[in-house]
């Protein structure tokens, strides 16, 4: 078990009926597509979720539901990919419902990860993926402190169009001088 609390959100460890309702909540925004698509599966794909979650929790990932002070579940953040070698990862983020998106969950919950991660478990550098038209995406890490390093040209292909995915970092001096300034 672990919770990380901040001021309105606090993120814990994930049950399998909490990924359950994250999996029926996911509301999927048009206007801000993500990658992959994962529209159609049936909730039976939540357990496999779970199953996987729990395989790799802690040495592939860390993911953690993030919940409302209420104890109420809106999504979940994960640190993926986490290479203890270099001491880096990527980190992942979903808000299910489109009512608690735009809200400042998401850029308190990524606040929240980057503590952790940098400075309990001793990453050194943190990277993000997003696609051209998120722009709650690019503006959650942007003001996380995220600077962007890269943009894959049309490397995404749905929708019937193709699409720019803009590489984003973070390093841990850059976190911890911008977390003193505030
Ligand atoms: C992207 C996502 C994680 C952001 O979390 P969030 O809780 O909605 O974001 P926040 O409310 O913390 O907003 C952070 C900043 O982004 C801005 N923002 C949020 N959504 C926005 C949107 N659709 N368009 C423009 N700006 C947006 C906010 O205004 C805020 O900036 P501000 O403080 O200057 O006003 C969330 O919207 C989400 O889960 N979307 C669906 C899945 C997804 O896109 N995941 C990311 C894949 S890379």
């Amino acid at each position: 078990m672990l919770k990380l609390s901040g001021n309105r959100v606090y993120l814990s460890t994930l049950e399998r009926e909490h990924c359950q309702k994250l999996w029926n909540d996911f509301e999927y925004d048009f206007e801000a597509m993500t990658e992959p698509l994962n529209i159609g599966h049936s909730v039976v794909k939540a357990d496999k979720w779970f199953d996987e979650i729990q395989n790799d929790q802690g040495s592939k990932h860390i993911r953690l539901g993030v919940f409302l002070t209420d104890g109420i579940l809106i999504g979940d953040i994960a640190l993926q990919d986490i290479d203890w070698t270099n001491r880096s990862c990527t980190v992942g983020l979903g808000i299910s419902k489109i009512e608690n998106r735009s809200k400042g969950y998401g850029a308190e919950a990524v606040k929240i990860i980057l503590e952790y991660g940098f400075n309990n478990i001793g990453l050194e550098r943190i990277a993000a993926d997003t696609l051209e038209q998120n722009k709650g995406a690019q503006r959650s890490l942007e003001k996380a402190g995220f600077v962007l390093e890269g943009i894959e040209r049309k490397a995404v292909y749905f929708a019937g169009r193709k699409w720019d995915r803009l590489n984003y970092a973070i390093l841990r001096e850059e976190f911890n001088s911008s977390s003193k300034e505030v």
